[in-house]
């Protein structure tokens, strides 16, 4: 009598699907990403792969995000990270726009590309296209040794170790607090955070690995909910502020491994247009924490509910408000809100997970779709 052994099903442990198993990782990603690069005791930051020093750091007049995918909306994030608390003018551009659109870039601009996979032809191109204009190139990628590693001058290395499912998941916070850490980084080195601020951001950090815990806790109320939404043929995420691109991306999970059609808004376009969109059969998630923008947030769900629409929230613990608004709610812990995100898009990627697996889909291998693209 022998038994079958899969060495790939043995790796999953036990979860079904990689995809779920690297949802849970994400503690642990994130936990390593810190080890070693944060000096609580002085409030400091260190990425030495980034050969950066002070006088490099002040001569920075732009920095041009590009990447695809995921990695794309964790620049979108980057993007306000890096502006806000290192007060440098930074542009996110689709690695396939980049390439092709001219762009204005010199020596004192940094490309700085966002790859899991170190390896999407795209993401390469820009990154090619920038070192031709003479840009210093910076990357974050998970894959050691990859090509977007290798041709970079500095290079923030992602910990979150090999990811599987083609839905990336661990592969997106692990980039967020690395751009979190880079924005300290360089706002300590160009003089633009008071001692307290940079003390206050490095102590921040901290909590991450935590907060994700505890929403990753949530996962058996988020079950019922993708099993309420799972026929549905639409969906329309908003998000406003440092949670925009969450919605972006949490459409993007679900697009990708579900097949449901899903767009994402800044909440505040859609006055503009989507509103049309909204009846009783157009569910609406909205990113709604307490944020700065967490008041219109609110405004946006009451204007959704008037037309109908059902409602799913993502809201803080303890919210009074939410409750009489939302239809289905997505609870996550109380976090400063600069790092929101990485906690806010936990239950998305969770939803999106079960909503594809009751459906019985090939979560880790969806129809159409590559793991990493590595032709145009
Ligand atoms: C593919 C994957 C996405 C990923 C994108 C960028 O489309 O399916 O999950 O976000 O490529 O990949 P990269 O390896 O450059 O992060």
């Amino acid at each position: 009598h022998t038994v079958a052994w899969d060495p790939v099903a043995a790796e999953k442990g036990e979860f079904r699907h990689f995809m779920q198993k690297e949802i849970h990782e994400q503690v642990r990603a994130l936990t390593d990403t810190l080890a070693g690069r944060v000096d609580f005791d002085n409030g400091k930051i260190r990425l030495p792969q980034l050969n950066l020093d002070a006088e490099g750091a002040k001569k920075i007049k732009k920095i041009i995000i590009t990447a695809c995918g995921t990695a794309a909306h964790a620049g979108m994030v980057g993007k306000i990270y890096l502006e806000r608390i290192a007060r440098i003018p930074t542009e996110v551009d689709i690695a396939s726009e980049f390439r092709y659109r001219d762009p204005i870039v010199d020596a004192d601009t940094v490309v700085l590309a966002i790859s899991q996979s170190g390896e999407t032809a795209d993401t390469l191109a820009a990154m090619e296209e920038g070192r031709q204009r003479g840009a210093k190139l910076w990357s974050i990628v998970n894959a050691i040794g990859s090509q977007a590693m290798r041709v970079a001058d500095g290079f923030i290395s992602m910990q979150s170790g090999p990811e599987i499912g083609v839905a990336s998941t661990k592969a997106f916070t692990a980039p967020l607090v690395d751009l979190f850490m880079l924005a300290v980084l360089l706002g300590d080195l160009r003089g633009t955070l008071s001692e307290k601020e940079r003390f206050d951001l490095v102590a921040d950090l901290r909590l991450v690995p935590d907060l994700v815990g505890r929403c990753l806790d949530r996962e058996d109320e988020i079950i019922p909910i993708a099993r309420k939404m799972k026929d549905a043929a639409h969906m329309l995420y908003l998000g406003r502020g440092v949670n925009m691109p969450i919605a972006y991306e949490g459409a993007l999970k679900l697009k990708e491994i579900s097949y449901i059609h899903a767009e994402a808004y800044p909440a505040g376009e859609m006055k503009h247009g989507p509103i049309a969109l909204v009846d009783k059969d157009m569910p609406v998630l909205a990113i709604a924490p307490l944020d700065p923008w967490y008041e219109k947030m609110i405004s946006q769900i009451e204007q959704a509910k008037a037309r109908g629409g059902s409602t799913l929230v993502v809201a803080t613990e303890g919210d009074t408000r939410v409750p009489d608004l939302a239809d289905h709610i997505f609870w996550v812990p109380k976090c400063p809100w600069l790092l929101s995100p990485i906690v806010t898009v936990i239950p998305l990627q969770m939803f999106a997970y079960h909503i594809a697996a009751q459906r019985g889909l090939d979560v880790d291998q969806p129809r159409n779709l590559a793991k990493s693209v590595t032709v145009e």
